[in-house]
């Protein structure tokens, strides 16, 4: 008797405990279906989260904790996280040389640089102004720029440099006065959008179009110089021909812009933008 009571008990506990593992397994089993198609579109999260609340074991609720990480940042890709959110932003350097102004990315009303100088190179108008001016680096770039283009008998005139967010804010209004808001903003950049503001952008032009800035200027030996060699001192040109949807800005062969030798020369062979190069634009929002 002891012994037949013994093989029914075995019996017993061996089924009890196989059901039971079975109805977890499929527990676990679901839900780590369920989480990976939750970070395919945003309508599909809501359902694992139900289920993963109804689910009370330890290990499951620690599969939960993971299927938050998972999610948290798929929503910041499709409901563009709040982008003051301190969990999701580090903070900016203004000062970096590699900084991108733009659009989308502005400079606060209150960012001047602190090391302008007045670059040892021909301007094609007299005295002292503001927009004579660019960072230390810049502006020692920009000389050696100058002076290797005369050696090839490239005659490059400096015409606009520095602006301070008041000026810019003062030559973009009068842009809008003269040709409204839409035309104003494809050519003349908002005060805090500028990259004239981070000391770091030169406009240059020459004697063959009366050193205007003009899309001709592109066409002129200068043009062209500039556009083959700016890369070697570490100048960009930030708006190039066919590329205006995604910097927000018409054609510009005379806005040269420092970045440094390094990643000048990168960009220049990658022909793309600063936008593209950083991976940092959105055609539907360069517009705006
Ligand atoms: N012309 C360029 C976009 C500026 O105003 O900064
Ligand atoms: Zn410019």
């Amino acid at each position: 008797m002891k012994l037949h009571t013994f093989i029914l008990l075995a019996i017993l506990s061996t089924v009890v405990l196989f059901t039971g593992c079975s109805t977890i397994a499929f527990n676990y089993t679901d839900t780590d279906t369920v989480m990976t198609s939750s970070s395919v579109t945003n309508d599909s999260i809501e359902k694992p989260l139900e289920d993963s609340d109804t689910i009370q074991t330890p290990d499951i609720d620690s599969t939960q904790d993971t299927v938050a990480i998972q999610i948290e940042p798929s929503l910041a890709n499709v409901e563009d996280a709040p982008s003051d959110s301190p969990s999701y932003t580090e903070p900016i350097d203004y000062n970096a040389i590699d900084i991108l102004i733009n659009k989308q990315n502005p400079l606060p009303s209150d960012y001047e640089p602190t090391d302008l100088v007045i670059p040892d190179i021909k301007f094609f108008f007299d005295g002292e102004h503001e927009k004579k001016h660019m960072r230390t680096e810049a502006a020692q770039a920009l000389e050696q720029l100058f002076e290797m283009a005369k050696e090839k008998n490239i005659h490059l005139f400096a015409v606009s440099g520095y602006r301070s967010y008041k000026r810019q804010e003062a030559i973009f209004n009068r842009n809008v006065k003269k040709h409204g808001f839409e035309k104003a903003n494809t050519f003349s950049a908002q005060p805090g959008q500028s990259e004239h503001q981070t000391g770091l952008a030169m406009d240059v032009s020459c004697s063959e179009v009366d050193y205007r800035l003009t899309q001709s200027f592109g066409k002129t030996q200068e043009g062209q110089w500039i556009k083959d060699n700016a890369h070697s001192f570490g100048f960009i040109i930030r708006y190039p021909k066919g590329k205006e949807t995604i910097t927000g800005y018409m054609y510009e062969p005379w806005h040269l812009r420092y970045v440094g030798k390094e990643l000048a020369t990168q960009i220049y062979e990658s022909e793309l933008t600063m936008e593209e190069f950083f991976n940092d634009y959105s055609n539907s929002k360069s517009s705006s």
